[in-house]
């Protein structure tokens, strides 16, 4: 596995693949199984596999939450090698922001909502720096995982919007074996919260099994433990967020 750290050296590394397609999966690092799924099945649908890491300041509203995002770079590089990664691209913010933040992708809709409502700015900032990847990897496919819904949807709508000549693949959410879906954020949750947890996804699924409406789905949130952030329905998905001690938890459910 070939360690890139500058965009000069991805540049080489893009321009000697020649026409072999690439599968690429961009992270924020602090590797998990989820992860893990996108980088296999990028192997198995490209002739090569690349991914990035790179905790991207541009998609943080919070300074303190861009402090303590966990950082575990041996143990990311070693999933990645063991999942079949040919090359990860590990770059310095100013390698990235060589416009010092000057330049921002802006979206006027879906971004506002939701996760975006909480978050002012964030997802601005993820299609920002996932334009600039898709330019500097230009892959035939690019991975990103059903957990985070919305972004699926939002870099869906960019790579639409400026004509780039990436297909994105959704990928299914890789959930631990009691149902709570896999997360950074995980590591987070005191060991009673960790044990509330899965009622997130149980009662979403069972909600949607049901019929039941976004609000009685939030009654029997809060029934749980949760301090509920929202429910809303999209394309045919329920979407929910909330609060356990302090940590924030999203899902959804189709
Ligand atoms: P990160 O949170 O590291 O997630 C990287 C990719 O892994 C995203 O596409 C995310 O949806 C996917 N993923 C995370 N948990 C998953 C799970 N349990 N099952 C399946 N896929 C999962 O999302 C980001 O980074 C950043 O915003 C990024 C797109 C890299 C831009 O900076």
């Amino acid at each position: 596995m070939k360690i890139v750290e500058t965009v000069a050296a991805l540049e080489v590394e893009r321009r000697a693949r020649g026409a072999a397609a690439t599968g690429f999966v961009p992270t924020l690092g602090a590797l998990h199984a989820g992860h893990v799924s996108l980088l296999r099945r990028a192997k198995a649908e490209n002739e090569r596999a690349w991914a990035s890491i790179f905790v991207n300041p541009a998609q943080f509203d919070d300074p303190g939450d861009l402090a303590r995002y966990p950082r575990t770079l041996d143990a990311d590089l070693a999933m990645l090698e063991d999942a079949g990664c040919d090359l990860v691209f590990l770059p310095r913010p100013e390698e990235i922001y060589r416009d010092e933040y000057r330049y921002r992708v802006t979206e006027n809709a879906l971004s506002l909502e939701l996760e975006g409502a909480s978050r002012p700015g964030h997802f601005d900032g993820v299609l920002t720096v996932v334009l600039k990847l898709l330019l500097l990897v230009r892959p035939e496919r690019a991975y990103f995982g059903e957990k985070d819904f919305q972004q699926l949807r939002l870099v869906e709508g960019l790579v639409d919007a400026f004509f780039l000549d990436t297909r994105i693949v959704r990928c299914p959410t890789v959930r631990e074996p009691d149902g709570l879906a896999m997360s950074s954020r995980n590591r987070r949750l005191a060991p009673a919260d960790r044990a509330r947890a899965p009622a997130l996804h149980r009662v979403l699924a069972a909600s949607v099994a049901a019929r039941q409406s976004g609000r009685e789905t939030e009654a029997a949130l809060a029934r749980e433990g949760f301090d509920v952030d929202y429910v809303a329905d999209r394309d045919g998905r329920r979407l929910a967020a909330v609060r356990l001690g302090g940590v924030r938890l999203i899902d959804n459910v189709g």
